[in-house]
């Protein structure tokens, strides 16, 4: 992959006009699309399901779905994500008593494998797992909704993991999801993000492909 990689979040899509929407961002050197499956349990919002990732694997064959699970008991629903297309699907930490043995289920269905952690949860907690990941994902607001405003305290946490990563010569990618715009991108990628998920800022806007160039620019700035 080409680093940084902005991973557009069709939560905040028009789902009327989905498939126009998700290629708009695969035109546009889009290859990451993030996927937010919410349950009504885990987060106080319920998004869409397996279907619906299935849907958008058919509108665009090539792209790499990037699921992130929302929900309680993430464990019961790895193979139906991954027969629906997932290339990456990440489970919270908060949600798995038994994180190693979920991360195993998601590698053995023949996914990546990746972790997130809520804002009020400490990145050392990651470490024994680190090894057996392909991405950690540092939640920037609190999981539930779009549109809301980043949490300055996820940079510390960024440093942190990088350092942890410095450290110990893993190559995990670091992904930051909530309150993305071009405001933070920059200062996101300098302080060791390779992923930035944006919602809001690619999907709310006049014009899709004009937000993504920004995201882009401000990204590489
Ligand atoms: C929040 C989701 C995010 C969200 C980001 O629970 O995990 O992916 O869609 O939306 P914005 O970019 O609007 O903060
Ligand atoms: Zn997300």
């Amino acid at each position: 992959v080409n680093l940084p990689v902005l991973a557009p979040s069709i939560l905040a899509a028009d789902f009327s006009r989905l498939g126009e929407q998700i290629k708009s961002c695969t035109d546009e050197e889009i290859q990451w699309i993030h996927c937010d499956i919410m349950d009504g349990h885990f987060v106080p919002n319920i998004s869409f399901g397996p279907g619906i990732v299935g849907t958008v694997r058919d509108i665009a064959p090539e792209a790499f779905l990037d699921v992130h699970l929302m929900i309680e008991n993430p464990n019961n629903f790895i193979d139906d994500f991954a027969d629906a297309g997932a290339d990456l699907i990440s489970v919270h930490y908060e949600t798995c008593p038994h994180l190693h043995r979920t991360v195993e289920n998601i590698k053995n269905n023949g996914c990546m494998a990746g972790v997130v952690i809520n804002p009020a949860t400490p990145v050392h907690l990651l470490e024994p797992i680190l090894p057996e990941i392909d991405l950690t994902l540092i939640m920037s607001v609190n999981p539930g909704f779009g549109g809301q405003s980043f949490i300055r305290s996820s940079y510390q946490k960024i440093r942190k993991l990088y350092q942890l990563r410095e450290e110990s010569g893993l190559s995990f990618l670091i992904e930051v999801d909530g309150g993305v715009g071009t405001q933070n991108a920059g200062e996101l990628v300098s302080n060791g993000v390779d992923v930035l998920v944006a919602g809001s800022k690619v999907f709310k806007t006049d014009d899709i492909s004009k937000s993504i160039a920004s995201l882009l620019k401000a990204a590489r700035a």
